[in-house]
């Protein structure tokens, strides 16, 4: 398609704690989110990045450099549920595919431990783009509280099922 920028194929590895300052820039190149989003955002990574048994990640690098990251973890007190708790891929990078690989890795690691997965995202018309991300890659729509994040900024709320042997 003429426009269309190639997908890309980046490596999977673990997230480090050197990794700090990437994640940060990242996160503030991204309009979406807010200041105490981003202060969130960097709790979740530390964890993931320092070993937390509470948050697993993954990054994506291309090029030498981390191009996204991806943090996930079992939700307590439930049965085999886990909450994707972050995700984010470089702006100037979207639309090549290393969401789907990092989404993917998560789904791929939880394969025969988790039974559901729960994304939480943003009802805002500016999230539309994250909203079809999640829908075309089998997470399903099963909830919305209205005004959850503020007026008129709704929580969403999408669930994939996993089918494992060990479920
Ligand atoms: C949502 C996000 C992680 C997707 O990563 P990505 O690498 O851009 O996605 P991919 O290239 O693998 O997939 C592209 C798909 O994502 C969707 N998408 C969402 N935002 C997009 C954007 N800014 N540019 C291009 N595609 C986007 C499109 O629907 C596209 O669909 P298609 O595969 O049918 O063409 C990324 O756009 C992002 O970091 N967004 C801002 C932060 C965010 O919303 N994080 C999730 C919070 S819950």
């Amino acid at each position: 398609m003429i426009g269309a920028s190639p997908t890309v194929t980046p490596t999977i590895r673990a997230l480090a704690p050197a990794d700090r300052a990437r994640v940060e820039a990242m996160a503030r190149a991204t309009p979406l989110f807010r200041d105490d989003e981003i202060a969130v955002a960097l709790e979740v990574f530390d964890g993931a990045a320092n070993g937390s048994p509470d948050y697993l990640g993954a990054g994506a690098e291309l090029d030498g450099r981390l191009a996204g990251w991806i943090a996930w973890g079992a939700t307590p007190c439930t049965a085999g549920t886990y909450d994707l708790y972050w995700l984010v891929v470089d702006p100037e990078l979207h639309g090549r595919g290393i969401g789907t690989v990092l989404i993917r890795e998560m789904e791929r690691r939880l394969a025969g431990i988790a039974r559901l997965i729960v994304v939480e995202t943003a009802g805002r018309p500016d999230y539309a783009g994250t909203r079809a991300f999640y829908e075309a890659r089998g997470y399903r729509r099963t909830a919305t509280i209205p005004d959850f994040y503020a007026p008129d900024d709704d929580l969403v709320v999408y669930v994939k099922a996993l089918t494992t042997l060990a479920w």
